[in-house]
């Protein structure tokens, strides 16, 4: 079979070596892709920004199936296109994926089918969010509506924070339409565990719980980023919890959608807080997690490949998902200054001494190739991913890798699973 991978991160290049391992697969494509993942997949030379362009030659080349990575194709309707042209795709439809594309949308649909989540209200007029705000106490939570790169949300401590917020999205319009209408709700206590699922529809099968670490600096400082690292499997989902999850989130999430006229299909990821009030939805996606599947997906036993068309063949009901009996551990190296401006072409160092470490995968996330040399292209750089019976065992082979590879300015966090730690 033939597989395209759309993307170009450390979550492709995860997906990339999952789906290699696939008796099935003869050849891998990726758009636009990476130097990092060359040796994988073959970079697609069409304009990886235009969809119909895409569609055309993924037509040409009778590609079996598409996997796409980012959800800002899936907020454009590539699962639609695709799939008008007849060829295979896994991921929601244009309406489905509303869920992460409008967080307008995804709170109504949890209202509606009484799904927990932090109580909320919508402004379209910044006058009115402001005067909200001022008539508030607590601490509030200010989300802009549409995709905003990770950054729409801000979690103010005080009045003062959610004004600024407020004007930034609707009067500075910082992120564009994405903050015409806002969010903003009441803040949420406990700690976060990403639940990604599997689902076609009808059935729902729940992937390995997994933790991220979104803020720069250890013990959880610092700015939000794209993800610092994460581990798989986190206790914290105990199997109660998950079935409470499954019970009071994922079937009515999946129903509910369904009634809405926007079946769910693909991979939807639950940002959970485990309050103490139960889990309650902090944020869903529609796509895999970044850097969640780069811990998730090598623990899979499954051929990748037979769930993804079982998926979109409607028969997700004859898999069962299997799990190594192990741990995987993820450590980002960042280029300085990540989350803010840093510098890209700095020398990596490291990467083939690297690679003879057994159970170290190493994923490359903002990297590129000059004459044979090894160059930072991004805030992240490489996903350091560890695997072990537990999780200590899976930390030290991925810091066994980070103190190999180097490049000038490179940090990480050093506390990765700190919390797990804590518990075990
Ligand atoms: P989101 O983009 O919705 O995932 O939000 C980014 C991060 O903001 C989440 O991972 C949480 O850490 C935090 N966050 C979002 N909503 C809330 C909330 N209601 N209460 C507390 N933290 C939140
Ligand atoms: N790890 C957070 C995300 O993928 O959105």
């Amino acid at each position: 079979m033939r597989v395209l991978i759309i993307g170009s991160g450390g979550r492709e290049h995860a997906l990339a070596w999952k789906i290699k391992q696939s008796p099935k697969v003869e050849h891998i494509y990726v758009a636009p892709g990476s130097d990092g993942l060359r040796e994988l997949a073959e970079p697609v030379a069409v304009d990886g920004n235009s969809m119909e362009a895409l569609a055309d030659w993924a037509e040409q080349q009778r590609i079996d199936l598409t996997i796409v990575g980012p959800e800002m194709y899936l907020a454009l309707g590539i699962t639609d296109l695709f799939a008008k042209r007849g060829l295979p795709v896994f991921g929601p439809s244009k309406g489905a994926a509303q869920l992460e594309a409008s967080k307008v949308r995804a709170k109504e649909v949890m209202a509606k089918y009484q799904i927990p989540t932090a109580g909320f209200q919508v402004f379209t007029d910044p006058q009115a969010a402001l005067s909200y705000v001022r008539s508030q106490t607590g601490p509030l939570v200010v989300k802009a509506d549409g995709l905003a790169a990770g950054k729409g949300v801000t979690v103010a401590d005080n009045p003062a924070e959610a004004e600024k917020a407020i004007k930034d999205l609707m009067v500075e319009k910082i992120y564009g339409d994405a903050g015409k209408q806002v969010v903003i709700e009441e803040t949420l206590y406990g700690e976060e565990v990403s639940l990604l699922a599997v689902t076609d529809g009808t059935t729902i099968l729940p992937l390995l719980p997994a933790q991220d670490h979104k803020r720069a600096f250890a013990g959880d400082q610092g700015p939000n980023t794209g993800g610092m690292g994460a581990y798989a499997p986190a206790s914290l989902l105990t199997p109660e919890l998950l079935t409470e999850v499954r019970q009071t989130i994922l079937e009515p999430t999946i129903e509910g959608m369904a009634k809405e006229g926007h079946p769910y299909s693909g991979l939807l990821y639950v940002g959970l807080m485990i309050t103490d009030d139960g889990p309650k939805v902090v944020e869903f996606n529609v796509r895999f997690g970044d850097p969640e599947a780069q811990v998730i997906l090598p623990l899979l036993e499954n051929d990748l490949l037979d769930i993804c068309l079982a998926v979109i063949e409607r028969r997700l009901d004859q898999v069962e998902l299997k799990w190594k009996e192990a741990s995987a551990a993820c450590v980002v190296l960042a280029s300085a200054g990540y989350p803010g401006s840093y510098e890209v072409g700095q020398r990596i160092t490291g990467l083939s001494e690297a690679a003879k470490i057994q159970d170290l995968l190493v994923f490359h996330a903002g990297t590129k190739k000059e004459k044979d040399c090894w160059q930072t292209a991004g805030g992240r750089v490489l996903n350091l991913v560890g695997i072990g019976r537990d999780l200590p065992q899976a930390l030290a082979k991925a810091y066994q890798g980070a103190e190999i590879i180097d490049f000038p300015g490179c940090q990480y966090r050093k506390d990765i699973g700190w919390r797990e730690l804590n518990r075990q």
